[in-house]
């Protein structure tokens, strides 16, 4: 279960109630026809009504990949990318890829086509070398550049080790049902090809096989997955303000950037929700940030980064308001022991253990930068589970949704992105730029 908490945001429940109006026409949009393919709407109810045999054929993808390999090679950028690695980093062990493979069980999981380093893709295939590995590259356009390049690449390294009718096999197709270069690939190769619906944006595709593929792969129960952003769907149906947390949420956010906060950062004070807050951040970057507008989306670390950031948030510029991501109980916990000799001087601590202190930390910390004028909204899970993770993801999905309508963009397009697109092309001397 998730709840949510604004009481040290500086807004009360009564400033909420002037949206009720603005809120319930914008309910009615999102809900009024979302399978329509022009609306991109398609993730409100894609945790019921998602396709069931494309699921089974996830699975099965899936279970034939950890059959026969060390590794899969994720190959997707932004919105093709940061889902899978979140929920996967999320939910499995910190040190994943280093864990022995009797030990982590499932096959490692590589990212590739998420920048254009020479040295990154050098060191992927030092890296893999004698290992049996499989490909899964994900673009629903078909034709953006890191990945594209990536997958010529890496599909020329799987041919050469396995030949062309082995590698063909072991090549995973993530993309649109029919537009596209690499859908053109795929029909020719052959390929296994799973499909992103027309009308689900990539930076809310994580639940379907974009995410899903590479989520199942690493071990991850699916369907308590998908069951979390079910129940999460269900429940954030409710039009009322007063009893929907996540339009409460997008309207706090909203209420502290008119009063000038016009950073929001979100924290987290577990290392493994790094990729989650990396996930969180294209989200809401790329459905809010048009038109001159929007809250810019920060992300920390804590309690790592109170030791570099800290000063900043506490002390700096008072344009920031943080939302914490709080989870209630740890996988596992450790004691502080008592020392007889105490040179540390910590025996203070003897007794307590590691998540008390650091659940102490995080009240430390909220009440300094609320004191310090940094608003604070906290959001706190039980615990890193499929379920709750599930109903976060919708969560955030939503209020974002109706976050950018509160702030009269469209969340969902991406005009800006094609800007540094068109220079490169023009530079690289694309044809027809
Ligand atoms: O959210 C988005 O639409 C973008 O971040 C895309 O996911 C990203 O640009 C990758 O695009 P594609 O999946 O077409 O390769």
């Amino acid at each position: 279960m998730i709840k949510f908490d604004f009481e040290n945001s500086s807004i009360n429940e009564r400033m909420l109630s002037d949206y009720e109006e603005v809120v319930q026409k914008n309910h009615l949009l999102l809900h009024e026809n979302p399978d329509d393919e022009k609306q991109f709407l398609g993730w409100i109810n894609l945790p019921e009504n998602y396709d069931k045999n494309e699921f089974e054929r996830i699975k099965k993808a899936a279970k034939k990949i950890r059959s026969d390999s060390d590794v899969l090679i994720v190959i997707g950028i932004g919105g093709s990318y940061l889902g899978a690695r979140a929920v996967i980093e999320s939910l499995t062990d910190c040190f994943y890829n280093m864990l022995p493979d009797k030990k982590r069980n499932s096959p490692m999981i590589i990212y590739a086509g998420n920048n254009l380093s020479p040295n990154y893709l050098n060191d992927l295939m030092n890296l893999i070398g004698e290992k049996d590995i499989s490909i899964n590259v994900i673009s629903k356009s078909g034709t953006t550049t890191e990945p594209a390049i990536a997958f010529r690449i890496l599909k020329e390294a799987i041919e050469q080790k396995y030949g062309l009718e082995e590698a063909r096999k072991r090549i995973y197709v993530t993309t649109d049902k029919a537009r596209g270069a690499l859908k053109t690939l795929a029909n020719s190769e052959k390929y296994e090809t799973f499909v992103i619906p027309d009308n689900i944006g990539g930076r809310f595709s994580v639940l379907t096989a974009v995410g899903l593929l590479p989520i199942a792969t690493a071990g991850i129960d699916i369907d308590k997955l998908m069951q979390g952003a079910n129940d999460a769907r269900e429940k954030y149906l409710e039009p009322s303000i007063k009893f929907n947390d996540c339009y409460k949420y997008a309207i706090v956010r909203n209420l502290l950037h008119s009063s000038g906060k016009k950073i929001e950062i979100l924290a987290n004070y577990e290392p493994q929700l790094h990729y989650f807050t990396e996930w969180w951040k294209q989200l809401y970057g790329e459905s809010e940030g048009k038109d001159g507008k929007g809250i810019f989306p920060a992300g920390v670390d804590f309690t790592t980064d109170l030791h570099s950031m800290g000063q900043y948030i506490q002390d700096g510029e008072r344009h920031l308001f943080e939302t914490v991501l709080c989870v209630n109980e740890p996988k596992n916990d450790i004691d502080v022991k008592a020392d007889s000799e105490n040179l540390d001087g910590l025996n203070y601590l003897a007794g307590k253990s590691l998540d008390y202190i650091n659940k102490k930390a995080m009240e430390g910390t909220v009440q300094a930068h609320v004191t310090g004028n940094v608003p604070n909204m906290m959001i706190t899970l039980d615990k890193l589970d499929e379920e709750n993770l599930g109903q976060l993801i919708y969560f955030f999905e939503k209020a974002c949704a109706m976050s950018g309508m509160i702030l009269e963009v469209n969340p969902f397009n991406q005009p800006g992105v094609e800007e540094y697109k068109k220079n490169m092309f023009k530079l690289l001397e694309k044809p027809g730029y």
